[in-house]
């Protein structure tokens, strides 16, 4: 690491407010908003969001995964269902998202919970990759070990002369998506003197509410 002072590294935010009666009605409305005016503002990946799970003893492990929908349902996510993600989602479907867009001083933060996609959803999806994609879906096991990189690459070969041009290539049984229902959806802009704006969506059984969190 070079010699900057972390302990001085720090941004005024006050490019914006977030006021109660700037909320949509719901969650998803509002993130939508949120959403638009990030790709409005170019950002780089904006459906980029970090993935909290945790295994059934509670320990947690976080990672960058794309958002690829988005329904009154909840946010949609494609991944391996084996993975180190999709165990810990099978022992304990609940888990945490977070949009750091720190360009505009923002993030939104999801509680929720995470539920396997019908196979007809996954494969819609899967065709729409581009087939380097799919293959490497097949190829690789993911958050497994593997012994060399050498190793990686002869499996890549191998499914690539499985499923010839230009034959289709099917859904690996391991691939798979989950859609978050939000329990909870914070929606968070910076302010000057650390004095930033929290409000937060609840579901209750009457509907969302809505309150204020200190920042
Ligand atoms: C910007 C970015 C986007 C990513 N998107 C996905 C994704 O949509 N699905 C996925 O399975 N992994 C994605 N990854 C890789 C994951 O971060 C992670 O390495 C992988 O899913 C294995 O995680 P796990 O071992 O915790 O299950 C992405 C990584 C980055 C940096």
């Amino acid at each position: 690491m070079t010699d900057v002072d972390l302990a001085q590294l720090r941004e005024e935010y006050a490019r914006a407010g977030l006021e109660e009666s700037d909320l949509a009605d719901e969650p998803i409305a509002m993130f939508r908003r949120w959403f638009d005016e990030a790709v409005a503002a170019d950002l780089h990946e904006p459906n980029a969001m970090v993935v909290a799970t945790a295994d059934a003893e509670g320990r947690p492990a976080a990672r960058l995964v794309l958002l690829k929908g988005l329904s009154d349902a909840g946010f949609v996510f494609f991944t391996n269902t084996r993975s180190r993600k999709g165990e810990e989602l099978a022992a304990n479907p609940r888990c945490a998202l977070l949009f750091p867009w720190h360009p505009l001083e923002r993030q939104v933060r999801v509680d929720g919970t995470a539920t396997p996609l019908p196979p007809a959803d996954v494969a819609a999806y899967f065709a729409t990759r581009p087939r380097g994609s799919q293959l490497g879906a097949w190829a690789s096991h993911q958050s497994r070990e593997v012994a060399d990189r050498a190793a990686l690459l002869a499996a890549y070969d191998e499914v690539t002369a499985r499923f010839p041009e230009p034959g289709e290539v099917p859904v690996p049984e391991e691939w798979g998506g989950y859609v978050v229902r939000p329990e909870g959806v914070e929606f968070w802009q910076g302010r000057p003197g650390r004095m930033h704006d929290r409000l937060v969506y609840r579901r209750t059984d009457a509907g969302w509410t809505t309150v204020r969190l200190a920042p």
